[in-house]
């Protein structure tokens, strides 16, 4: 796998350097006159993400067709979540889908998402995220480090997973679970006992295997996608996160398209999110059963309770260290209210 991510980043390199040749030269054939639109994304091409991804080329090529082509790629080739977002920054590449953990170094507004049980329900989370219009000022918050967020899509719920069953906070004392690379991920898994150890995402399968660290936590696609159930037989429901991916785009490039290009790719990110939710619990719920019978993965449901106890200080320290993140979080807990009455 290493070896494929070496020849396709060499295979990139050898193009974007021909490329921008062909521009110097003015040797410019009618076939390479379209501009070639990168996107990096780490997961399988059966991942509801790259299906929305698809949505995304369609609709680009399909109106714009004549002037871009869209190429999709998927686990990682073109590096981890931080690499792809240090390309998409340069404009070496186009756009990436990244989590918020990996953002929180550019905005720190998206620490807010790292809060263990900042959601109260899957619908205030939903809802908060498809408000486009209070989404756009963070979306643009990291306008100053050369990209901007397009769209979100849907991540589901992160929960532990680990060689040994986790079934009470306790159990995790001590534990090397992988967290994303992000102070506030590193944060949150201390606060639950265990010992975090942050790394990227394609890391996590070897390091698991090789007893670099117990396990890691996530949502259920990861044990079947990324094949950590192979290796990590205990999966654990204390749901302490939902934590929303962001399609990010560098700036120049959007800033260079026209009103009505930029129309376009707006229309094309908001279509490739609902491609993607369409495909989200039918895929969760697939991973599970792929889980527990072909990969004898148990899935414990816990007392979770006990386990946003052993946190319950964690969400007032982030604020308090980083006002940042008030304004959203404030926001956040009127949609978790509405949701909590219309259940009552
Ligand atoms: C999920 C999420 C990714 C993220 C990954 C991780 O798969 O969709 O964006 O990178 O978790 O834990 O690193």
């Amino acid at each position: 796998m290493k070896g494929l991510k070496r020849i396709c980043a060499l295979t990139l390199c050898v193009g974007l350097f021909a490329g921008s040749l062909t521009g110097l030269t003015g040797c410019v054939s009618i076939k390479s006159e379209k501009r070639i639109i990168r996107i990096s994304h780490a997961q399988s091409e059966t991942h509801p993400e790259h299906l929305g991804l698809l949505k995304f080329k369609e609709y680009i090529e399909e109106n714009l067709g004549d002037k871009y082509e869209v190429q999709i790629y998927p686990n990682e080739l073109l590096g981890g979540a931080q690499k792809a977002i240090e390309l998409t920054q340069t404009g070496a590449i186009d756009f990436v889908v990244a989590g918020t953990a990996n953002l929180e170094n550019f905005a720190d507004v998206y620490e807010v998402f790292s809060m263990p049980y900042l959601f109260t329900s899957e619908a205030a989370y939903h809802e908060v995220m498809n408000d486009t219009d209070y989404m756009k000022q963070v979306y643009e918050s990291t306008d100053a480090a050369g990209f901007r967020v397009l769209t979100w899509y849907n991540a589901g719920t992160r929960s532990f997973y680990a060689k040994k069953p986790i079934y009470t906070p306790e159990d995790l004392k001590g534990l090397k679970m992988r967290v994303q690379q992000s102070p506030a991920s590193v944060n949150m898994a201390n606060a639950f006992g265990a010992a975090a150890s942050p790394m990227s995402f394609g890391e996590v399968y070897t390091a698991i295997q090789q007893g670099v660290i117990d396990g890691a936590e996530n949502n259920e696609l990861a044990l079947t996608n990324n094949k950590h159930g192979e290796v990590a037989k205990y999966y654990s429901y204390n749901r302490h996160q939902m934590v929303p991916d962001m399609l990010i785009g560098n700036l120049k490039f959007l800033e260079g398209l026209s009103d009505e290009e930029y129309e376009i790719f707006e229309e094309a990110a908001l279509i490739s999110t609902e491609e993607e939710m369409k495909y989200w619990d039918e895929q969760v719920d697939e991973a599970k059963e792929i889980a527990q019978n072909d990969m004898g993965v148990e899935f414990i449901d816990v007392d979770v309770q006990a386990f946003k106890d052993k946190v319950s200080g964690v969400q007032q320290e982030m604020l308090d260290n980083n006002p940042d993140i008030q304004d959203l979080y404030d926001h956040i807990q009127k949609v978790n209210e509405k949701y909590a009455q219309e259940e009552e």
